[in-house]
C-alpha cells in the first residue's frame, strides 16, 4: 500500500471527477490520502472532502501564498476545525519567498502563529518550503518544531540544508519533479533515510514522468515511488509498507 501525504482535492480541477480519482488511486494501491487546505475555505473543503471517504484524512492552514488575505478570524476557525475527527495535521503553512504573495514578516508570523496552533493541539506540521532555506531554518530551530513533528514537504535545497533539517526528525517528502529528465534531486534522495521519508503527489501540480502535462492525481503517486525505490535499491512494496508506516505514526492515521 502506499499514503498520499499532500494532495489538494478540493481544487477546481477535481470538480468533474473526484470520487473516480479517489477510487482511481485505491485501485493503484494508494489507500490513505491526505487532502490539504491552503487558506480557510479550502480547509474546510478537505474536511468535507475527508468525512465522505474513509480513505481521505484532511489538513487545515493557512499557505503562505495565502496569508495576506487570512483574516484574523480564519486562525479561530482553523482551530476549530481541528477539532474534527478526520483532521490529522496542520498545513499547509510555511514560508515561499519565490512567489511573495506576502511580504516576509507576515508570512514569518503566520508561519509561527501556526506552529503556535499544532503545538497547543498536540497535530503535526505539513510544512512548504520555498526559496526561504534560512528563515525556515531558524524557525524550525527557535519555534519547537522537532517537539511538535511534522514534515517538510516538496524538498528542496541542498544536501547541507537536508543535513540540517534531519537532525531536527522532521519527515521529508518529494514530489513528482524527482522523475524529470533534467532532475538533480538524486542525491537528496539517497542521503534521506527511509525512516524519515514520506510520499506524496502534491498534486493537481508536480506530475510526474511519464505523465507530464497531464492534471496530477494520487493514482500517479506509483511513478514518483518506483523511482525512490530505484535510488534507495529496494522494491516499491517495500518502499511503500515502510513510508505508509511512517505516514501512520506520524498523523496517528486510523487506517
Ligand atoms: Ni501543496
Amino acid at each position: 500500500m502506499f499514503i498520499d501525504t499532500h494532495t489538494h482535492l478540493d481544487f477546481d480541477s477535481y470538480d468533474e471527477d473526484r470520487e473516480i480519482v479517489i477510487q482511481r488511486a485505491i485501485e493503484n494501491k494508494v489507500s490513505g490520502i491526505i487532502t490539504i487546505g491552503t487558506d480557510l475555505k479550502s480547509s474546510e473543503q478537505a474536511v468535507k472532502i475527508a468525512e465522505k471517504y474513509a480513505s481521505v484524512f484532511a489538513a487545515v492552514g493557512i499557505h503562505p501564498s495565502d496569508c495576506a488575505s487570512a483574516h484574523y478570524n480564519d486562525f479561530e476557525k482553523i482551530k476549530e476545525l481541528t477539532q474534527h475527527e478526520k483532521v490529522v495535521a496542520i498545513g499547509e503553512i510555511g514560508l515561499d519567498y519565490y512567489h511573495m504573495h506576502a511580504d516576509k514578516e507576515t508570512q514569518k508570523n503566520i508561519f509561527k502563529k501556526q506552529i503556535k496552533l499544532a503545538t497547543e493541539l498536540n497535530l503535526p506540521l505539513i510544512i512548504h518550503n520555498r526559496d526561504s532555506h534560512d528563515d525556515m531554518y531558524e524557525i524550525i530551530s527557535n519555534e519547537g518544531v522537532a517537539e511538535t513533528g511534522g514534515v517538510l514537504h516538496s524538498f528542496s535545497g541542498d544536501e547541507s540544508f537536508l543535513e540540517k533539517i534531519l537532525l531536527t526528525n522532521l519527515y521529508i517528502s518529494f514530489t513528482g519533479n524527482i522523475t524529470f529528465k533534467k532532475s538533480t534531486t538524486d542525491p537528496l534522495v539517497i542521503q534521506t533515510p527511509l525512516e524519515n521519508l514520506l510520499l506524496e503527489t502534491d498534486s493537481p501540480f508536480l506530475t510526474p514522468a511519464p505523465l507530464r502535462g497531464k492534471r496530477n492525481e494520487p493514482a500517479f503517486l506509483v511513478h514518483t515511488a518506483k523511482k525512490i525505490a530505484d535510488l534507495k535499491g529496494i522494491s516499491i512494496e517495500e518502499l511503500g509498507s515502510i513510508t505508509s508506516d511512517n505516514a501512520k505514526t506520524l498523523f496517528k492515521l486510523n487506517l
